[in-house]
């Protein structure tokens, strides 16, 4: 598919994300040809003081380093560097969005497009201005073609702060124009969920209480908090990793089947979910939540210090890095099957997975091979690294004896297709150009996963920190963290 021609007006771009993932994603889109060199421009906006010449150079020298951009060439770069602009201003300014007006019809005389992306990727308290100042000089409406607007995450920091933004942001843009973004969602294993479950006869009759225990969904990495201690101290790894991307992999392991693929019956039964998903209680908070923060230890044979020791943190933060928390989702089909969702910095090896355990056959017919009972099947569906599907289940260990092992069925993705998915940023950059909303968070479902979230962050203001640090670095977390999943699983499965 072809992106649709436009000029992308990117707030933010002196800034991390701009040069990490946005220009070597939209880079790698034009060199396979999803965006044609003619009538495409992007007009990066941002505090910091820069020339267009000075912009092309630090995005180049970004795309060429960059792990994600896939064919770097000069000559590609070349063409695609022409059609890079800077124009630097203040955002708190009004007359900034009428020199912005001013430039963006200069792109189009001289043969540009009048379709207007704007992507908002400066820090979350920025948006609302940025909204405002577009909509009060009139860019936010459009005469002479489209207009939409992508936020990146977070899409606040509470229920009330995500209200207020969609508040604002529907004064002035239509909610089919606003692409709330969230990258777990680009990620080919992520959409592979919905294949798998609705594309498939053999998964969905037994996709429900009367045959699944339990899921565990586990979003590790070894990254400890790098550079982002400012927002990382604020935020958390609730607000980070599960507000956001863990619930999205829980509504799409939990949602009924769409009537059809497209924007609106999609995010609607995703809503759902999160609708059913039991809001808690102090109480419930403290039986369903284990909060972890890393201490020094080892990360691949290498020493490395504790989150308190990291470089703007305080000496005494109360922030957590990981965070286990058992949903309960309250409908027909999960009534009953507990959630397991846990993430955190700076853990024994970076995975992110999906594991469905299923209930044990109602009787042992046969001998075992160890003390352990026989174990369930699971299916994993693994995000990443290894992306794949594993499928687990008995089998006869040859010999005189019933005796039954678990085996493992697999299906990697390298091996089945070869060459490099697409990532994530590319996939959802081409959407937002050819108006699929699809893969983006609705308003009602950015509300809805506050709704879930803040009751759990209000709890724990009230209640006694937990004596921090309380996990080593390149550990699988808190000990503590098992408590909460002992009835069902027994413990988390181990990480790597
Ligand atoms: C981001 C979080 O949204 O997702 C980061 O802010 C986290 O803290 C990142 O490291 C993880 O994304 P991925 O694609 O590497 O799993």
């Amino acid at each position: 598919p072809k992106a649709e021609p436009c000029t992308i007006v990117i707030f933010g771009a002196s800034g991390d994300l701009t040069k990490r993932k946005l220009i070597p994603a939209l880079y790698d889109l034009a060199c396979i040809g999803c965006i044609s060199g003619q009538q495409f421009d992007v007009l990066g906006t941002g505090r910091t003081e820069m020339t267009t010449d000075e912009f092309r150079k630090a995005m180049r020298d970004a795309a060429s380093t960059s792990k994600d951009a896939r064919k770097f060439s000069d000559w590609n770069w070349e063409e695609f560097e022409k059609r890079l602009h800077y124009f630097p201003g203040d955002i708190n300014n009004d007359g900034f969005y009428h020199a912005l007006k001013d430039q963006l019809s200069e792109i189009e005389k001289n043969g540009g497009s009048s379709n207007h992306l704007f992507y908002v990727s400066t820090q979350a308290s920025l948006a609302p201005p940025i909204v405002q100042g577009l909509g009060k000089c009139g860019l936010s409406k459009n005469e002479k073609g489209w207009t939409r607007i992508v936020l990146e995450k977070p899409f606040g920091r509470d229920l009330e702060s995500a209200k207020a933004l969609n508040r604002e942001v529907l004064q002035v843009f239509d909610e089919k124009d606003v692409y709330r973004i969230d990258h777990y969602l680009g990620k080919e294993t992520v959409q592979n969920i919905l294949v798998f479950r609705f594309g498939n006869s053999l998964f969905e009759p037994i996709w429900n209480r009367n045959y699944i225990n339990s899921v565990e969904i586990t979003a590790a990495e070894t990254l400890g908090v790098e550079q982002r201690a400012a927002f990382y101290e604020e935020t958390g790894a609730l607000r980070d990793m599960v507000a956001n991307h863990l619930l999205q992999l829980v509504t799409l392991t939990a949602m009924e089947p769409p009537v059809a693929f497209d924007a609106d019956s999609v995010r609607e039964q995703k809503v759902q979910v999160l609708r059913a998903i039991h809001h808690m209680t102090p109480e419930q908070v403290c039986e369903r939540t284990v909060r972890g923060q890393y201490g020094p230890g080892k990360i691949n044979g290498k020493d490395v210090p504790g989150y308190r020791e990291e470089p703007g943190v305080k000496p005494d933060s109360r922030t957590e890095t990981y965070v286990a928390v058992e949903f309960r989702i309250d409908n027909w089909r999960w009534a009953g099957v507990p959630f397991y969702v846990r993430s955190g910095k700076r853990l024994a090896k970076s995975e992110t997975e999906i594991k469905i355990h299923f209930k044990r056959t109602p009787q042992a017919l046969f001998a075992k091979t160890s003390d352990d009972d026989i174990e369930a099947n699971v299916i994993t569906l693994r995000v990443q690294p290894n992306e794949g599907i594993t499928m687990s289940f008995a089998a006869k260990q040859p010999g005189a004896q019933m005796k039954a092992v678990p085996v493992k069925m697999d299906f990697s993705y390298q091996t089945a297709f070869g060459g490099q998915a697409p990532v994530a940023y590319e996939t959802l950059l081409l959407d937002a150009m050819r108006g699929d909303p699809t893969l983006f968070t609705r308003g009602d479902e950015a509300e809805n996963q506050w709704r879930i979230i803040t009751p759990i962050e209000d709890a724990w203001l009230q209640l006694p920190v937990p004596k921090f640090p309380n996990y080593a670095a390149g550990s699988d977390g808190p000990e503590e963290a098992n408590t909460l999943i002992a009835e069902e699983c027994k413990k988390w499965s181990p990480i790597g």
